[in-house]
């Protein structure tokens, strides 16, 4: 069975961009994998966070995972902090990767520019694909499902596990992303040259899976819309309705086609105020499973049984590429 390996960041609550660009695809694609999904709680602190909110966002991850439609029997979910392999592999990824091709990634570009005006760049900000590259290699994943944005940085983990492969020994399975055929950038509610994304200052522009169903639907109506009335999805002409119609038919099942042909005598305030019910009766549903999964008790026993899994796998691949460096001394690895 192939491989599988994603995560998101507890670094605010997901919105539904990443709910559509990632968590769909996660349920999907469980049942034919061996599947491992992280709460990526090191890569969240290549910013500022604050402490208590990090460990809130973390729990409350954990249980959206599952009510996206992860199975804890099935699949293994952990958070990275718990598995110190990661911070191993890190070093390992840092030491084989070069500045200039980190220094090129538009992730960091973006918020090290934001960064620059307020405390200042982290080194961890510019290594943070060292450690995903990381993250992915040491499970040996076949496959990565990301949204669009993380296309950059799965290139620069195969060239580093190509590299690795080159130099020292061929170890590495070199991982293939997985996009999501349409929904792979959701865009920003009130700017759709923009990306829909968790830590934007104005919350106008997304929807979070822990908003307010009735706040939501309001974001929507009040959603930025092209000039025009009709409701076609042309991402050129018509970035804003086209998002929109995106997000309808990723959470209602329904093809852009479809959506089409039924919206095609509305005009933009029938098509958002009925969006705007789609995506409340979406968050009311997800909600609840979310409250289940919180409430239930079990997420301490879910999250310690993956760090159990995920490190057994993990430390077997960073042994062996430890020892295929020449680190520490010659011993017989398991
Ligand atoms: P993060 O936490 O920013 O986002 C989690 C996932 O959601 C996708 N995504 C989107 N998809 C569609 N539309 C959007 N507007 C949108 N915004 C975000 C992201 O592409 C991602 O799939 N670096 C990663 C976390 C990470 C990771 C990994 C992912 C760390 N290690 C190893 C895969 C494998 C990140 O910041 O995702």
């Amino acid at each position: 069975m192939k491989t599988l390996f994603s995560g998101v960041q507890p670094s605010g609550i997901p919105t539904i961009g990443n709910y559509i660009g990632a968590y769909q695809q996660f349920a999907e694609m469980q049942e034919s994998y061996d599947a491992y999904f992280c709460i990526v709680d090191q890569h969240a602190i290549t910013v500022p966070q604050d402490r208590l909110k990090l460990r809130d966002y973390t729990i409350k991850l954990a249980a959206i995972y599952l009510a996206s439609g992860l199975n804890p029997e099935k699949v293994t979910l952990f958070i990275q902090s718990e598995v110190p392999a990661h911070a191993r592999a890190a070093w390992l990824m840092q030491c084989i990767g070069y500045i200039g091709e980190l220094e090129r990634m538009t992730q960091y570009k973006d918020k090290a520019r934001k960064q620059a005006t307020k405390d200042g760049i982290s080194v961890g900000l510019l290594t943070y694909p060292s450690l995903m590259a990381a993250d992915i290699l040491i499970y040996g994943a076949d496959v990565v499902p990301v949204g669009d944005d993380q296309s950059q940085h799965l290139e620069l983990t195969r060239d580093l596990a190509e590299r690795f492969n080159n130099k020292y020994n061929d170890i590495l399975t070199v991982p293939e992303a997985k996009l999501p055929e349409f929904g792979g950038r959701i865009m920003s509610l009130n700017d759709p040259s923009k990306k829909m994304s968790k830590s934007d200052d104005n919350p106008k522009s997304y929807i979070s899976l822990l908003d307010d169903p009735k706040a939501a639907a309001k974001k929507i109506r009040s959603a930025v819309t092209d000039s025009g009335s009709e409701i076609k999805y042309d991402k050129e002409e018509k970035p804003g309705i086209s998002n929109l119609l995106v997000i309808y038919s990723s959470l209602s099942g329904m093809s852009i086609e479809e959506l089409e042909e039924k919206y095609k005598d509305s005009n933009y305030g029938t098509f958002k105020s009925e969006l705007g019910e789609v995506v409340a009766d979406f968050l009311t549903g997800f909600q609840e499973r979310v409250n289940y999964f919180i409430d239930s008790g079990e997420l301490d026993s879910i999250l310690d049984a993956g760090a159990e899994r995920a490190s057994i796998k993990a430390n077997r691949m960073v042994d062996k590429m430890e020892n295929a460096i020449g680190l520490g001394r010659s011993r017989r690895r398991k």
